[in-house]
């Protein structure tokens, strides 16, 4: 099966990968052990969107809101993140994988800001795949970081467009998402991406993260491409 669809746009898939939580203690096993399942999933995914044919996949790993988790479980995440950016670089480079990490960097670790860094400097010219980790993300604080930006620039309100905002969004040069796929039975955005999910298609998926397999995101595409996107417009078909 091939990814390609609607005249031959290779759609720019977003996951919220949601359910480590519940996975694990359907296992009678600390929430960690689900996150830990989680980031396997990831692995996988990245292998099964690029061998499908997929060129841009944006992961929602830590939102601003997952700061009122326990201490525990976020430093958990936050080791998490690190180590799968530590150990997985050098494949992904090698693969021609571009990594950005969306998100504010406010309360990142100098130590991670500084993985950060390195990671999107070393795959900064890569163009195979663009794997974008939404982390410490949300989407209000993201519009709200970019108002500031325009503020800043000295823009004045009259002179400010919509193609201005998207310069100052951590997503500048990253087209939006084509389909939005929310995993573990949950029906909301969850503040992923609202500027830019604008006009994007949902699937929504029983399955939690862990378990999330080549087969979904195969369904998922199968039921995108059946999709017929209006944008406001009406259908062609019914235009006298
Ligand atoms: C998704 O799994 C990972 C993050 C939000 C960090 P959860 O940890 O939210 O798992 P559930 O929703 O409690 O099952
Ligand atoms: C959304 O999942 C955030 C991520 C997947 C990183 P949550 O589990 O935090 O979302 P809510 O609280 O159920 O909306
Ligand atoms: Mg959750």
């Amino acid at each position: 099966m091939s990814a390609v669809h609607h005249n031959g746009h290779v759609p720019h898939i977003a996951i919220i990968m949601d359910g480590n939580g519940r996975w694990a203690k359907a296992q009678h096993r600390p929430r960690v052990f689900g996150h830990r399942a989680g980031v396997k999933a990831v692995r996988r995914t990245v292998e099964d969107a690029r061998d499908l044919g997929i060129t841009c996949l944006t992961l929602y790993s830590f939102s601003t809101e997952n700061w009122t988790r326990p201490r525990a479980e976020i430093a958990a995440l936050f080791d998490l993140l690190h180590r799968y950016i530590e150990s997985d670089l050098e494949k992904l480079t090698a693969e021609g994988v571009r990594v950005r990490i969306i998100g504010s960097r406010e309360g990142l670790t100098d130590d991670l800001i500084d993985v950060i860094n390195r990671t999107e400097t070393k795959t900064a010219h890569n163009t195979a795949f663009s794997l974008n980790i939404a982390f410490n993300y949300g989407g209000r604080d993201e519009i709200l970081r970019a108002a500031r930006k325009a503020i800043d620039s000295g823009l004045s309100s009259e002179e400010l467009t919509a193609d201005h905002m998207e310069s100052f969004l951590d997503t500048a040069g990253i087209p939006g998402p084509d389909l939005v796929i929310r995993t573990s039975g949950e029906y909301r955005i969850s503040n992923f991406l609202l500027w830019q999910a604008a006009y994007a298609e949902f699937v929504f998926t029983d399955v939690l993260w862990p378990d999330f397999s080549r087969a979904d995101l195969e369904a998922a595409l199968e039921n995108y491409s059946g999709r017929e996107r209006r944008f406001g417009n009406v259908n062609k078909a019914d235009v006298a």
